[in-house]
């Protein structure tokens, strides 16, 4: 990872000549025909996050996911030998859905030894090989060995698992995730297997909540009424700074202070956190779990760190916090003003019953944050569609903002012109 300059030598964003400084149109949020291309563009060959290996305790184990916006529905599955595998969820006998318990069009997981079609009991193998047949015989030149399950390209980093729909993706994953996949490796995801999740479907283009998540500039403002009254009032005079800024094109990340957990002094929070120990930024007693941190987190080395929230392009977060846990947000769209939120946190497994409440307390704040921050973006979209107003401007600490448009605009570009994608905001 290089060096940024420090602030004072000149703003974040002036850093990376090619993004500009000017007004940016958000066309790219409000018409069906940009969703379209976005769709073919981007969603339909990038690497998507999907899971985490946890989600695959053993052999067998499998989970399906719906992804809705593709109209497809995808099976991951611990195969016999270990490894991770992903498949089209459709019987190749007449294209029934072949994983689903009592509603077609819910995700289930369980733990198998072949998958079975319903309708009339061909089985797949685990690996994705036809291996039985009802009356097997009746057919005509059946070949069973080009009637296994469609496979979908599936990898894994660092516990993540990722699925590419293209049927011959661009680059592998380590391509795409580049020097981020390096930058973050080794911190101890794995350690922290208690998951708590929340979804919503979300009135606005995915890419406006992408938005509200990787600036802080709003925080001090949108979510004022969260601190106590004495420091929600220095907060909102104060406004917002991050401490660091890097574009790792297409990804990106924003590094922030943290300073509430625990707070220097009890009056700055509710009484609730000082009675629990636990609050947004986490249960202030950390677990002890991370040694070292991997070298992109903390990028700047303040002391007075909280939070780095990571953005692995197109539609996946993971924040790292201080107090050693971690938050993910999946943005799946639905639509040029739809999408599909999820939320997860995970925390090493409580080991009482304080902990456990300290991992609740984080949970139902972080919850009341995510609805504070949810409830705009319903007003926001519905003012870009009425086209009164075209361009919009963009702060110094909304570069992950203007950086994160930029790259879909050029991913949607790129695939129109038939030309590989480009990144003209190199570092100056
Ligand atoms: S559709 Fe699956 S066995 Fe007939
Ligand atoms: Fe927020």
């Amino acid at each position: 990872m290089a060096h940024f300059p420090k602030p004072q030598e000149g703003s974040w964003t002036e850093h990376y000549p090619g993004l500009g400084t000017k007004p940016v149109s958000y066309y790219d949020s409000i018409t069906q025909e940009f969703y379209d291309k976005e769709q073919q563009a981007i969603f339909l060959r990038t690497w998507l996050n999907i899971g985490r290996v946890e989600d695959l305790p053993r052999k067998g184990s499998y989970f399906t996911r719906e992804l809705e916006w593709a109209k497809k529905s995808i099976i991951v599955t611990k195969d016999n030998s270990g490894a991770i595998r992903a498949f089209h969820n459709i019987c190749r006998h007449r294209g029934n859905k072949l994983v689903w318990d009592d509603y077609p069009d819910r995700e289930t997981k369980g733990n198998c030894r072949q998958f079975t079609c319903k309708y009339h009991a061909w089985q797949f193998s685990l690996e994705g090989e036809l291996t039985y047949v009802q009356q097997e015989s009746e057919f005509f030149d059946l070949d069973k060995d080009a009637l296994g399950l469609p496979p979908v390209a599936c990898e894994v980093w660092e516990g993540f698992i990722f699925i590419n729909l293209a049927k011959q993706p661009e680059q592998t994953l380590t391509e795409f995730l580049g020097d981020l996949g390096t930058d973050l490796a080794g911190y101890p995801f794995g350690e922290m297997t208690q998951a708590w999740t929340i979804r919503a479907n979300i009135g606005s283009n995915w890419k406006l909540f992408v938005d509200a998540f990787i600036e802080f500039y709003h925080a001090p403002v949108l979510h004022v009424r969260q601190a106590a009254p004495g420091e929600a009032e220095k907060l909102f005079n104060y406004g917002f700074e991050a401490l660091h800024y890097e574009l790792y094109s297409p990804h990106s990340m924003l590094s922030s202070w943290g300073g509430m957990s625990p707070p220097k002094d009890p009056s700055m929070v509710k009484p609730i956190e000082n009675a629990i120990r636990s609050g947004l930024f986490g249960p202030w007693d950390a677990p002890g779990v991370v040694s070292e941190l991997p070298k992109g987190v903390n990028p700047s080395k303040h002391k007075a760190w909280g939070v780095d929230s990571w953005v692995i392009f197109p539609n996946f977060m993971i924040l790292i916090w201080e107090r050693q846990w971690y938050l993910t947000y999946h943005y799946w769209p639905a639509g040029p003003s739809a999408h599909f939120f999820e939320s997860s946190l995970y925390f090493v497994p409580p080991k009482t019953p304080r902990e456990r409440i300290q991992q609740e307390l984080a949970v139902a704040s972080m919850k009341e944050y995510a609805l504070q921050d949810a409830n705009t973006l319903g007003a926001t979209q519905s003012m870009l569609e009425s086209g009164v107003v075209d361009t919009f401007v963009l702060c110094d600490q909304e570069m992950a903002i203007r950086a994160h448009h930029a790259t879909v605009r050029e991913h949607v570009a790129a695939w129109e012109e038939g030309r590989p994608v480009s990144y003209p905001w190199t570092r100056k």
